[in-house]
């Protein structure tokens, strides 16, 4: 049994901070995210994010895929299917570029054509410690003196 078998318990899941997400009491402690521990790193987690709606023949080659039909005959899945389909975002797994306001093609989750380099990049983003950034002393470091831009809309550090 699943949180989502459980009828009253769907759709409570809050959008979670970002903040400390990498935090960790040693190194080498695993973490597990997400309400049931489905992933170990936020590198699985964002390529969760970027590929949920993708399926893969036995070449490799991948097709994004309708989450309420399944993957096409010959190709498999990358993720199991959600524990609950009605409250799915982009639950038909178009690109952002194809996104709708609808919910059932919005577009933010599941088939976000992100490239590995760029998974990376954004997990590299979440890993940084957002607790330093936010102390006195990097505030100095970036605040930004007017007219001393490197250039527009980059900010310099005090000298
Ligand atoms: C690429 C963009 C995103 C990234 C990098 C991201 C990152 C994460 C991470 C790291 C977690 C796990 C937090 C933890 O276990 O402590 C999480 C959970 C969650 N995120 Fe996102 N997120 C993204 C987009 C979104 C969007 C667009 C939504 C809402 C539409 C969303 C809603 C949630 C919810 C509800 C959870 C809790 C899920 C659960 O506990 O099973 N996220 N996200």
């Amino acid at each position: 049994m699943f949180p989502g078998d459980i009828p009253e318990f769907r759709g409570l899941f809050k959008a979670p901070s970002m903040r400390g997400t990498d935090k960790r009491p040693s190194p080498d402690f695993v973490k597990a995210y997400m309400h049931n521990g489905v992933f170990k790193s936020l590198k699985d987690v964002v390529h969760f994010y970027n590929k949920r709606n993708i399926a893969a023949d036995t070449s490799g080659k991948e097709i994004a895929f309708d989450l309420r039909k399944g993957p096409p005959a010959g190709y498999t899945a990358l993720f199991p299917p959600p524990e609950v389909l009605e409250n799915v975002q982009n639950v038909a797994g178009v690109t952002p570029a194809q996104a709708t306001t609808a919910t059932e093609s919005n577009g933010q989750v599941g088939n976000l054509q992100l490239s590995s380099q760029q998974e990376d990049d954004l997990v590299n983003f979440l890993k940084v410690d957002s607790d330093m950034v936010h102390s006195i002393a990097w505030r100095k470091r970036l605040l930004i003196k007017p007219g001393k831009e490197t250039m527009p809309g980059r900010p310099t550090t005090h000298n």
